[in-house]
């Protein structure tokens, strides 16, 4: 019996014909395991293509070298800067590592506001606006004397042909400040650190935010070497073999790969699993026609999937007595975290409608059961499918490395999975259930992409001293 229909039986009289129409409704967006696992061996395919010479051009899933050759090994330490760009929130931290046992990393950080305009702006205004507020940062910090080493969380799919170098391929989520895309982010910092002249920086490493994540669980776990971000965007990295990257020099040992698998589907290979509510945001997005993947996935669109279907439901005639309010026209007002709340097992019925009435949705205690019902479709598709991505990398792992079984662990952040009460469990569960030759131990870690980037920055600056000392 569905959860719905529990409900149904326990609150109301919503009528049984009622919610079988609903059932039926909400089908198409409820996946077979025969579907998830074509979507993986799908996933799996386009991860190679974007692995091979000839095929990366035309593959959606570009598989960025990240130039992170090694997990931490636990050795590394000094005192560093780290910016963390492109997740909910604008932070500046400094990072201290010691080889003290009990305290090996030492954190202070500080959010700083970006407001749309400034990220819609141009890209001069936005590195401006990074720049003073880190120059405010190391004023608080008494460190505008010293040129620290910094490293740069900034997450968006990025080209790299060095630690220190990343050249933007297209801003995603809420971003679109003007000429960044095609530019090298390092560039464009130093420009705006130097145009004010009252401080130094030494950007050592441009680090995207599953690599900081899976660098900081893999500091206090050697066996992390996945990371994935399930937030405001999604994406996962991993440590592939290097004789399997052909964009890359050389065969020996790993290096991580930034999937940026939010763009799978963006050639139109998921169009069979896509809806018409997922065209419909696509459409009213910042960026129409790519990023498929994500756009079914992440926080900052899940609201947007369910407010769409809630619309149609209506003019149907299921939901709030076939009434479209002006509230429910306005894009955005449905936020990821009223999916959360809706799909507490601890609300009652009665508190799911208090919510919806908060939103300005005059509902009755039918339309609460209807709207949990649609909530619960949208999440745990999503899961499911990035589950099956999930189950694509770590299966990938153990082929790579030729074992019957495969034991690793998953450095994860990102507000959906911390903060919804299903997500986590369902995604694990489709990875547990697609790839059962993997046991895989999923790790939250906090404050993740700063702390990596730190780290990344310390093991760059331990390669740039062997360097000097080889020339
Ligand atoms: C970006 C990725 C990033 C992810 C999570 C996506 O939109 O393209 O680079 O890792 O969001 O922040």
């Amino acid at each position: 019996m569905i959860a719905a229909q529990l409900l149904a039986y326990y609150f109301t009289e919503l009528k049984d014909d009622q919610l079988k129409k609903i059932d039926k409704y909400l089908f198409s967006m409820r996946f077979s395991d025969d579907t998830l696992k074509d979507l993986m061996s799908r996933f799996k395919r386009e991860m190679e293509a974007g692995l091979g010479r000839d095929t990366n051009a035309t593959a959606t899933v570009k598989m960025l070298p990240t130039f992170v050759r090694s997990i931490p090994q636990g050795s590394e330490k000094g005192d560093f800067i780290a910016l963390d760009l492109g997740g909910s929130n604008f932070r500046i931290l400094r990072v201290k590592v010691t080889q003290d046992k009990k305290q090996p990393v030492q954190m202070e950080s500080q959010v700083y506001e970006t407001p749309d305009d400034i990220i819609h702006g141009s890209g001069s205004q936005l590195f401006d606006h990074v720049a003073d507020c880190l120059g405010d940062f190391m004023e608080k910090q008494n460190i505008k004397d010293k040129k620290l080493p910094v490293g740069f969380t900034f997450s968006f799919p990025c080209a790299q042909t060095k630690l220190d170098e990343a050249v933007l391929v297209t801003w995603t989520k809420k971003f679109k400040a003007s000429g960044v895309e095609g530019a090298d982010v390092v560039k464009l910092l130093n420009k705006a650190i130097q145009k004010r002249g009252d401080y130094e920086a030494d950007i050592m490493a441009v680090v995207n935010d599953t690599v900081g994540t899976m660098m900081t669980c893999g500091f206090d776990d050697q066996r992390c070497e996945v990371g994935i971000i399930i937030g405001t965007g999604t994406n996962a990295c991993y440590m592939e073999e290097l004789r399997h990257i052909d964009l890359v020099e050389g065969d020996e040992g790993r290096m991580c790969i930034n999937t940026e698998w939010g763009a799978f589907g963006d050639d139109g290979s998921l169009e069979d699993i896509r809806t018409e509510f997922d065209r419909e945001i696509d459409r009213g997005s910042l960026n129409p026609g790519v990023c498929s993947f994500e756009k079914m996935i992440s926080g900052m669109y899940l609201g947007e999937i369910v407010r769409q279907i809630l619309i149609d439901l209506t003019k149907r005639g299921f939901l709030f007595r076939g009434q479209i309010s002006e509230t429910l026209k306005t894009r955005g007002i449905f936020e990821t975290k009223f999916l959360s709340q809706i799909e507490s097992d601890r609300l009652a019925l009665l508190q799911v409608r208090a919510i919806l009435q908060q939103l300005g949705l005059d509902s009755t205690c039918d339309d609460s059961i209807i709207v949990k019902e649609v909530c619960g479709t949208v999440s745990r598709r999503a899961a499911q499918i990035c589950g099956a991505g999930m189950a694509a990398v770590v299966d990938k792992i153990r082929e790579n490395r030729g074992l019957d079984h495969l034991e690793v662990t998953v450095g994860v952040d990102g507000t959906l999975y911390k903060l919804h009460p299903h997500f986590s469990r369902i995604f694990q569960q489709t990875v547990k259930d697609l790839a059962p030759k993997c046991d895989v131990t999923f790790l939250l870690s906090e404050d993740g992409s700063g702390k990596g980037a730190a780290l990344i920055t310390a093991v760059g600056c331990r390669q740039r001293e062997l360097d000097a000392q080889q020339h």
